[in-house]
């Protein structure tokens, strides 16, 4: 028994709900849509956390715009520096801007290291941006996480449904609550929504302002994007509580 595990139970007991951001597929938004709905909940008053757990491709920190230089403290653990009104986590801390060649069981043991030292204030929402695919990673992060609720994201394309579809049987079979089922990028253009539970269904437009909204949390609480997003956020919260 790692002690480490008994740990993580620890840290998280300050955290009233977390929701994982994952799709099973990389390049539909997860990324975006975690951000933006941490940055909507902060905004809304919540005390909220963000934690990024793709660690072969981290990318919260650039829609956050990171300044260079900002660290965690080592206080009892590891206190997550507080960015535009949020707790953020992330292994960018410590590799910068190289790549973290990490194997499978590394991939774990940094997952629990990184769960086991990150000291969390009192939050109402933690947000977990979730690493793409269904693998390890995956896996261990929902054990670890003690079954999160989730929020699930794709596109309004045959090739993303296809995954996404395992994700959320992989959800069901393992009675995990899922939020909703946002489909990101739409364009008025797409054709009806596709055949996924009707009652959870969300959608977020394409924006063409939020690339050069990314790194400026500002401007991007100013874009069609966030706009939609603070209403999906409306209809997850009491989803949540339940
Ligand atoms: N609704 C949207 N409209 C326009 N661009 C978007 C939208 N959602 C995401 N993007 C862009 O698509 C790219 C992939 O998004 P990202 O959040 O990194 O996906 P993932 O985390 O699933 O790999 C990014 O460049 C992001 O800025
Ligand atoms: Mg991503």
């Amino acid at each position: 028994m790692d002690p480490r595990i008994a740990i993580i139970s620890e840290r998280l007991k300050p955290i009233k709900k977390i929701i994982a951001v994952a799709a099973g597929k990389g390049g539909v938004g997860k990324s975006t849509v975690a951000t933006g709905l941490a940055l909507v909940l902060a905004e809304m008053g919540y005390r909220v956390g963000l934690l990024d757990l793709d660690f072969y491709g981290p990318s919260t920190h650039v829609i956050l715009g990171l300044s260079e230089g900002i660290q965690p403290t080592e206080e009892r653990g590891i206190v997550p520096p507080t960015v535009h009104g949020i707790e953020f986590m992330s292994i960018v801390y410590y590799t910068g801007k190289n790549p973290a060649p990490l194997r499978g069981s590394d991939l774990t043991n940094a997952l629990i290291e990184l769960l086991a030292i990150t000291r969390w204030g009192e939050l109402d929402f933690l947000i977990v941006d979730m690493p793409p695919g269904l693998g390890d990673t995956t896996l261990d992060a929902i054990r670890l996480l003690k079954n999160p609720s989730f929020l699930v994201v794709t596109t309004p394309s045959r090739i993303a449904y296809e995954t996404v579809s395992k994700l959320i049987a992989l959800l069901s079979e393992l009675n995990i609550p899922i939020l909703g089922i946002i489909e990101n990028m739409r364009r008025p253009s797409d054709r009806a929504r596709s055949a996924f539970d009707m009652r959870l269904g969300e959608e977020l437009p394409f924006d063409e302002g939020l690339e050069d909204a990314l790194g400026d949390p500002e401007r991007f609480l100013q874009t069609e994007f966030a706009r939609r997003l603070r209403e999906v956020a409306l209809t997850i919260i009491p989803r949540s509580r339940s």
